[in-house]
């Protein structure tokens, strides 16, 4: 009995070893000097699957051990693997809300286990105060105002009198749709020229994207003048559909999309995307860096944007260096 309770021991010893330093480097004396957990979202996207490696690469960078898991869309996931960090008490816990609503709960065990947490990529909604030390990602209203101010300029360009827009947003209630909407509504409101004939949920996904603008094209068909999508794989899923309907996209409806990977950028330069507005996935610097002020107990800023721009017709693609994502 002795002997297999020392053996069960030996296992449980190497398992903390392994859960600890095996999915990073450690420093020196073989010990992490950070043990960082962090709940990814999922796949659904160039975008995050771009934001993970760069996540992962950062961390080996950093010395900073990783353990990285990922939700499968899905919040319960989310919660459950926050939950496993804080079991395995690592130093910081960060993670990219799938939805803005429902963390009240894991986020106050985190907080009374004393383990700050990072919001990276998005934010989430709370009335409790210091649930979460930081915000690292972009500014997802300004990226609507950008993409909404590039379409004035094009109405005023082409002299367009009466403009009809669908739109096809984001997962629902997470602050990537919540904002865009918003940041594109809030700057189009008052123009008198634009009409919003629908905005419906594409979730971030290719085959959501295809499927929305199908439907879009059979309620709508030549009256849709522009389509604003808040990513560039739903714009990428909703492209051939517009084609298969027998229209050209870029010329008979204006294009618009976010996110500006590589494959929308190619698109870009084929003349079927308008304008793609840049959210950069590449936040695993900013994260690492946060992480160790952190465990220092150092002072962080609560909220931390990239600079974006935003890629168009109006300016000579060919120039558009490789997008990495
Ligand atoms: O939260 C960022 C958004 O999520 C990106 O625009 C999208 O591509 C991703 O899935």
């Amino acid at each position: 009995m002795r002997r297999q309770l020392k053996h069960f021991m030996v296992i449980c010893m190497a398992l903390v070893v392994v859960l600890a330093g095996g999915c990073g480097k450690g420093t020196e004396q073989g010990s992490p000097e950070l043990l960082l957990g962090f709940s990814q979202i999922g796949a659904e996207s160039a975008w995050r699957i771009g934001n993970t490696h760069d996540i992962e690469e950062q961390a080996e960078k950093y010395s900073i051990s990783l353990m990285l898991e990922n939700a499968n869309q899905k919040q319960e996931n989310q919660i459950a693997a926050i939950r496993r960090f804080i079991a395995y008490k690592v130093d910081v816990i960060a993670f990219s809300p799938i939805v803005e609503d429902g963390w009240d709960n894991v986020l106050t065990e985190a907080k009374n286990a004393g383990i700050p947490v990072i919001l990276v990529d998005r934010d989430i909604s709370t009335e409790q105060e210091g649930l979460t030390t930081c915000v690292i990602g972009a500014d997802f209203y300004k990226e609507g105002v950008m993409a909404a101010e590039y379409l004035l300029r094009k109405i005023d360009g082409l002299g367009l009198e009466h403009v009809n827009i669908v739109e096809i947003t984001g997962t629902e209630n997470s602050t990537p749709m919540r904002q865009r909407q918003a940041g594109f509504m809030d700057t189009i409101v008052e123009d008198e020229r634009i009409n919003i004939l629908e905005s419906i949920d594409g979730d971030f996904l290719k085959s959501r994207g295809a499927e929305c603008m199908r439907f879009l094209l059979e309620t709508y068909g030549e009256s849709i003048d522009v389509v604003f999508s808040h990513n560039d794989e739903m714009t990428l899923g909703a492209i051939p559909e517009i084609e298969k309907a027998g229209f050209v996209p870029g010329k008979d409806m204006i294009i618009i999309s976010i996110d500006a990977g590589q494959k929308a950028i190619d698109v870009l330069k084929e003349g079927k995307i308008n304008c793609v507005v840049e959210c950069t996935p590449k936040l695993g610097k900013e994260l690492m860096e946060t992480a160790l002020k952190l465990k220092a107990g150092k002072a962080v800023d609560p909220v931390i944007h990239p600079v974006e721009q935003v890629f168009s017709d109006e300016q000579d693609p060919a120039n558009i260096e490789p997008r990495g994502y």
